[in-house]
């Protein structure tokens, strides 16, 4: 299985929006990223709904979204109408997650959980089967462009093994500080997916970024 890359939006340039969702339509990238921020479960609000109605006219690849919003079962059904293809929900964020996992899947998406960096991992051995994808917040949510959190390869290796003892097929996403420096490194912890905002907005070519990283991720 291919190792892959998901730009995260919030570092896109939202005066040329569609410009960059076009770049990424363009570009060698599998997912598009788009981190949805409340200012309550985190510390910044970025965009909600018709941004993100916006983007989907657009884009032309699988959406992956990451609710940093408290009480995401309010906005499930939201989002799938909003053409989200992955609904991610925090694990802080969710009293009940078993019965949110099964809600998001029920309304037609694929099913993740994020982890912030104080989260272990062992809390999700109980769901893993329920859950498609894994997002290992690299960085505490809420901003783009801080520096990775190096505890994250170790957090890595051991959610990798609960998936294999589960025998489940859940996805590894990374998500924060994502650059050429460590991309290798967390593939070889057990990564399947590198989120990647700033290393890929912030470069003097993105379309050659992105393509490197994902050479880079599957090399
Ligand atoms: C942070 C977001 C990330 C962010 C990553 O809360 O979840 O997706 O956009 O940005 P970089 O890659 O710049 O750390
Ligand atoms: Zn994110």
């Amino acid at each position: 299985m291919s190792k892959l890359v998901a730009p995260s939006i919030l570092a896109a340039d939202f005066a040329n929006l569609q410009r960059d969702v076009e770049m990424v339509n363009n570009s060698e990238a599998d997912w598009f990223h788009i981190d949805i921020m409340d200012g309550v479960f985190v510390p910044n609000i970025s965009f909600g709904m018709p941004v993100l109605e916006a983007i989907n006219k657009h884009a032309g690849k699988v959406i992956d979204v990451h609710l940093m919003i408290v009480n995401p079962d309010r906005y499930i059904q939201t989002f799938a109408d909003l053409g989200a293809d992955i609904l991610t929900v925090h694990y802080e964020a969710c009293t009940h997650l078993h019965r949110t996992l099964q809600a998001i899947k029920a309304a037609g998406m694929r099913a993740g959980v994020a982890l912030n960096p104080h989260t272990n991992v062992s809390l999700l051995e109980d769901v893993i089967n329920d859950i498609d994808l894994v997002c290992v917040m690299s960085v505490n949510p809420g901003f783009g462009g801080q520096s990775f959190i190096e505890n994250t390869y170790k957090k890595v290796k051991q959610l990798k093994e609960i998936i294999a003892d589960n025998n489940a097929s859940t996805q590894i996403e990374i998500d924060g500080g994502v650059t050429d420096q460590n991309a290798k490194q967390l593939v070889e912890a057990g990564a399947d997916v590198l989120v990647a905002g700033s290393f890929v907005f912030k470069s003097a070519n993105p379309l050659e970024t992105i393509k490197d990283l994902r050479a880079l991720a599957n090399k």
